[in-house]
């Protein structure tokens, strides 16, 4: 299949309208504030297109920070962290559409989103990606890729010294 990965524009208006991750409250958030958020700099949204200009799936990044405080000396060390806010990109929002789910687009979505994460924490210094899954069921799609979960919260992140590593594997 035939498929692009860009940025969200006006030109995914009738699109978006039509995704359906089976989670309300994300395919709300694309079709309605994904776009706002984006002109305000708050987030940037990635979508995934098809040839037939159906969005497979979409993700959201934006520029973070973590109090240390909310971490353990475990997870501290593990991100070499060495101020008292710990920069990081948050992938604030992560879907895919129902018709494609269990086909391996999710995975292959993920993989964009980290790949681009660790280019950009390259650019700017940043050494974890952080998630905020929306549920018990996207909390283990996150462990199955290699997420840590942190202490007392519903966060998971990577470091992007591991993700360094994977992709340089790879290229
Ligand atoms: C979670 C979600 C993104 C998975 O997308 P998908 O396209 O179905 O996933 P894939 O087909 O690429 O699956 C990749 C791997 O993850 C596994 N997986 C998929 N969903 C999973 C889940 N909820 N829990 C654990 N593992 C999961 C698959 O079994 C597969 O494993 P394999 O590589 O060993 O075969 C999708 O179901 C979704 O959008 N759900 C609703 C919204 C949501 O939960 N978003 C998550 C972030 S908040």
């Amino acid at each position: 299949m035939e498929a692009q990965i860009t940025v969200l524009s006006t030109r995914h208006s009738a699109a978006k309208k039509l995704f359906k991750s089976g989670t309300q409250s994300l395919d709300t958030y694309l079709q309605q504030y994904a776009l706002q958020d984006q002109k305000k700099l708050q987030s940037v949204c990635f979508v995934f297109e098809n040839k037939q200009g159906q969005l497979l799936g979409f993700y959201t990044l934006s520029a973070s920070a973590i109090d240390a405080n909310l971490l353990d000396r475990q997870t501290l060390s593990i991100l070499n962290a060495k101020y008292q806010q710990i920069p990081a990109i948050l992938i604030g929002r992560f879907a895919i559409d129902q018709t494609f789910q269990h086909q391996g687009f999710g995975k292959l979505l993920l993989m964009d989103a980290l790949r681009r994460c660790t280019k950009q924490a390259e650019e700017m210094g940043a050494c974890a990606v952080f998630v905020d899954p929306i549920d018990e069921s996207a909390h283990s799609f996150y462990l199955k890729f290699g997420f840590h979960a942190l202490p007392n919260q519903s966060k998971l992140f990577i470091p992007i010294k591991t993700l360094q590593l994977l992709f340089q594997a790879f290229d």
